[in-house]
């Protein structure tokens, strides 16, 4: 099922990257390019979606993902 019609990014293209540890809101918008240009911005301003299908992913990789978006999140602010 498609999660982004602008780019065609599916449910289980997101969990493969999730598979990569990359599950933080700021690494999804930016791996999966939800602000390109061509982009109409709807799924970098609902990014939770993302989140829980690429946390989805990791889980069933078994990876422990590097808890970057705490850190993203206070660095974003500074
Ligand atoms: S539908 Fe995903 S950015 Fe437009």
């Amino acid at each position: 099922m498609y999660v982004c019609i602008c780019l065609a990014i599916t449910e289980a293209q997101v969990k493969d990257v999730g598979r990569t540890g990359t599950v933080a809101p700021a690494a999804l918008i930016d791996v999966l390019g939800l602000k390109d240009r061509n982009c109409c911005g709807r799924c970098a301003r609902q990014v939770d979606r993302f989140v829980t299908l690429a946390w989805e992913g990791a889980g069933e990789a078994e990876v422990r993902p590097i808890g970057t978006a705490r850190l993203q999140t206070q660095t974003s602010f500074a």
